[in-house]
């Protein structure tokens, strides 16, 4: 049996994550953001192998490899379907709230960049995927390598993207915080740095399939990607 997964990436606070949320509701499938398994192993590393980074800001030695994984199978770190959504967990405690963190989003790149860490989440999302699939009708995943690396037969694809500035204002706007032109251009800075790290990293960089639909939403609202995204789907995905 194939699995029925749609697939969206795309860059930071291009929306991936809500459109996901919601096309999944609106199919009566279930919601997996594989983001906050890097950001929930980001915040198990931070929790226990201390902040420090090494020089030239990357991982020092506490940070190797070897002990990120290792942590993330011991705690456990874990994803755990709750109603139709899969919950980030670190040692049975749920984390959606603290992955959001400042804290963890200056390092989630860093960690994210590591072979062996997204061999892990990989596992995990695959397994995941497969262990629920009995339940749900499908899965609507969402992340940089979905369509690429991790599901790379998901009978749809799509990459979402948005101007940097409008990115910016929506990640904003989301935090309920102010949108002043200085925190604008804060805020669009520290996502081009994300993007940059993302796209440049040797393993599974961010970039769109070549079977991906690719869909500018800087003009649309969350209601018309949504919109677009379920037609998608009813079309490729009958039944
Ligand atoms: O919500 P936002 O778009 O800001 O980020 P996210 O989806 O929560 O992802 C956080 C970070 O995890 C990204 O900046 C990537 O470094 C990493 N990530 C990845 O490498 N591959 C994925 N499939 C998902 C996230």
């Amino acid at each position: 049996m194939t699995l029925r997964v749609i697939a969206i990436d795309g860059p930071a606070a291009s929306g991936k994550s809500s459109t996901a949320r919601a096309v999944a509701r609106r199919l009566g499938w279930a919601h997996l953001d594989s983001g906050a398994l890097y950001r929930a192993i980001t915040l198990a590393a931070l929790d226990n192998l201390g902040e420090k980074a090494g020089e030239g800001g990357t991982a020092g030695e506490g940070w190797s490899a070897q002990r990120i994984v290792g942590l993330a199978d011991g705690l456990p770190v874990r994803l755990v379907l709750v109603g139709d959504v899969f919950r980030p967990e670190v040692a049975g405690v749920d984390v959606e709230e603290a992955i959001r963190s400042e804290r963890v989003t200056r390092r989630v790149s860093e960690v994210a960049a590591i072979p062996e860490v997204r061999h892990w989440v990989n596992v995990q999302q695959r397994d995941a995927a497969l262990r629920h699939h009995a339940g749900v009708a499908g899965v609507v995943v969402d992340g940089r390598d979905i369509g690429t690396v991790v599901f790379p037969d998901a009978p749809l694809k799509v990459f979402l993207t948005a101007s940097p500035e409008e990115r910016a204002r929506r990640r904003l706007a989301q935090r309920g915080g102010r949108v002043d032109p200085s925190e604008l251009q804060r805020e669009a800075a520290a996502l081009a740095a994300r993007d940059q790290a993302d796209s440049t990293r040797a393993v599974a960089p961010l970039r769109a399939a070549a079977d991906a639909v690719v869909l500018d939403t800087t003009r649309l609202s969350l209601d018309d990607q949504v919109a677009r995204v379920v037609a998608l789907a009813r079309d490729r995905l009958p039944g």
